[in-house]
């Protein structure tokens, strides 16, 4: 069966990772959106260990962890919602600059 428009499935915008249009030199360069996106996935990782070595610390007894195991989780926390935030914006923000993909 010959695809035509009319006979292709709908397009749909599934994000910066499944772009419809190879980018233009004026789009954010995608190499910046994948370095964002792979620091999110190391820094989440940080972030579970220093939860997971709070959650040790707890059951070992001894009473309350030093305050830097307590407070250990919040500044991966603090990057992980900022570029969290930036990842969540990426898909409106291609819809914006791009008015062909709706
Ligand atoms: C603090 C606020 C956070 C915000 C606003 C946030 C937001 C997001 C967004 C928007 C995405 C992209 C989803 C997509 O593919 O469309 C994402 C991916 C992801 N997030 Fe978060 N996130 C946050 C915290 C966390 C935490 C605490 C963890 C884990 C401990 C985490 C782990 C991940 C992972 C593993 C991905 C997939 C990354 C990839 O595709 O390579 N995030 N997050």
């Amino acid at each position: 069966m010959v695809m035509t428009n009319e006979t292709l499935p709908m397009r749909r915008n599934l994000g910066p990772r499944y772009p419809l249009q190879a980018p233009s030199s004026e789009e954010v360069p995608l190499n910046w959106n994948k370095w964002v996106r792979q620091t999110h996935r190391w820094v989440a990782i940080v972030f579970t260990v220093t939860v997971i070595a709070n959650f040790v610390a707890l059951g070992r007894g001894g009473g309350m962890p030093p305050p830097w195991v307590t407070y250990s989780p919040l500044p991966p926390l603090a990057l992980l919602l900022f570029t969290g935030l930036y990842l969540f914006v990426l898909p409106y923000a291609a819809r914006w600059r791009s008015p062909r993909i709706r």
